[in-house]
């Protein structure tokens, strides 16, 4: 599944950082690796091996781990790219199954791809129908992301013709499944917290229709499904299709690299972005614009934000590489007010607490300081409730969109010659070695 754009490849410069190991009076030179856009990066490969030192780089702010050539992000810009495309032309013109294809090939579908794409897609939606009994082990309060790491890690237990990792037909039968199956895990996840029967996928349906009619639908009745929703939804699934190496695609890449099913690994990610510091904040936005509760609270919210004694944050503010507008939220600010007056919700109270919030937040000086902008879940979230998402699937649906990216990332890192298990070092600050005391000698 590489992309076929091989002018986009990296190339090693004749640049060279020399670093000077002054204690030990050696000097030691690295090569500068250029990419085609971005940050050029310093190749330490052979930094240890050479000189004995590590790096050290908690939360990884100055690592590249990999090579890529799917997303590009310029966080001082606000800019998103996936495979060249920016964000806002894919989220205006391109269907979902469009930009799988894209992030998985590299390149946009032709008329003719599109349709097999899509039909491919669209035949791997249904689940084997044992999974349903194994739903059934769970309590029926469960969080849908409790729910989504059990079911996606158990897919490798049902599908076993398609986790050898090496084959590249097992590769891709892999991702197709766990793209087309996701959302029918998801509203799968969401039905059982409510106590009503499964809904299966319809095959006369796009991607995002499909979703809302297993979401809504119940036996007894259809559901009727708004274009202008369903057009949020395709364009909620865009925005979160793929984000570079953020958390939870590091830890699918990381999972991966040991080489592990990709089953196993997408569930690894769904963990991963069940965190309120990565995916989990669209769901902790509502609940603090629910506890906040009106505008004249919104001053004791953003002092508590500011005070470094206060372990709160403004919940969909901030990005560790966004240092602007994240340029997701302005396309979901947009279609969140349309997505309300469709609906006709002409009050919807946490519209009004969360522009009133984002406007006094980007007006303080400790958010303009700090380049603390609203992200991806700031606007998502409302969206959402509006279409009668309940707030724990918030998370789920990210994963669902998720998924293509990090089926993408996985397939990229294992096509890669230079791709080795992920093993990360460490500076020990902890005792060197001691002698054994043994129990009754131990004061
Ligand atoms: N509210 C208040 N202060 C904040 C916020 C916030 N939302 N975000 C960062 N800060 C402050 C920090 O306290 C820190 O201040 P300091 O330098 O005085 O210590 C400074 O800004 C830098 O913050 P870090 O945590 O070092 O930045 P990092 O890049 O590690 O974190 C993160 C990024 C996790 C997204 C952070 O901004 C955050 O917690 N935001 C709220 C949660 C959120 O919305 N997450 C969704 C991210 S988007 C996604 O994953 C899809």
């Amino acid at each position: 599944m590489n992309a076929k754009n091989a002018s986009a490849k990296k190339s090693a410069s004749q640049a060279v950082v020399t670093f000077v190991d002054t204690p030990n009076k050696r000097s030691f030179e690295f090569p500068i690796i250029k990419g085609t856009i971005g940050p050029d990066v310093i190749d330490v490969r052979k930094l240890y091996a050479e000189t004995g030192y590590f790096t050290y780089d908690p939360g990884y702010t100055s690592t590249g781990s990999c090579e890529s050539q799917i997303t590009y992000i310029d966080g001082d810009e606000g800019i998103l790219l996936y495979r060249g495309y920016p964000i806002e032309d894919l989220a205006e013109h391109s269907t979902f199954m469009d930009v799988c294809y894209l992030l998985l090939y590299g390149e946009l579908p032709t008329q003719e791809q599109h349709a097999k794409f899509e039909h491919d897609i669209t035949y791997h939606t249904m689940l084997n129908e044992q999974i349903n009994y194994f739903f059934r082990g769970f309590r029926r309060d469960s969080h849908p992301m409790a729910i989504m790491c059990g079911v996606v890690g158990a897919l490798s237990a049902f599908y076993h013709d398609s986790t050898d990792i090496t084959n590249p037909r097992h590769r891709m039968v892999a991702s197709y499944r766990l793209i087309a199956k996701m959302p029918t895990i998801a509203a799968m996840a969401y039905k059982y917290s409510q106590g009503q029967p499964f809904i299966y996928p319809r095959n006369d349906l796009g991607f995002s229709e499909n979703f809302l009619h297993m979401m809504f639908a119940t036996p007894c009745e259809t559901y009727d499904i708004n274009p202008v929703l369903s057009q949020a939804m395709r364009r909620i699934f865009i925005l979160h299709a793929d984000h570079e190496q953020n958390a939870s695609t590091s830890t699918v890449r990381l999972a991966g690299s040991s080489g592990a099913n990709p089953y196993a690994c997408i569930a690894a990610g769904i963990a991963s972005l069940w965190g309120p510091a990565h995916g989990g904040a669209n769901e902790a936005v509502l609940n603090m614009l629910g506890e906040i509760g009106s505008t004249n609270r919104i001053k004791e919210y953003v002092d508590k934000a500011k005070d470094p004694k206060d372990a709160f944050r403004l919940m969909g503010f901030g990005h560790r590489v966004y240092k602007s507008y994240d340029p997701r939220a302005k396309v979901l600010q947009a279609e969140c007010h349309k997505v309300l007056k469709e609906l006709g919700i002409t009050d919807e109270p946490l519209l009004d607490l969360a522009m009133e919030l984002e406007q006094i937040a980007l007006s303080e000086p400790y958010f303009i300081e700090k380049k603390l902008y609203p992200n991806v879940d700031f606007y998502s979230g409302i969206i959402l409730r509006a279409m009668g998402v309940p707030t724990s699937m918030f998370t789920a649906l990210f994963a669902l969109a998720r998924t293509v990216g990090w089926v993408a990332q996985w397939n990229e890192m294992i096509e890669d010659p230079t791709q080795k298990i992920g093993r990360p070092r460490q500076l020990f600050t902890g005792e060197p070695e001691r002698k054994y005391v043994p129990l009754d000698r131990r004061k």
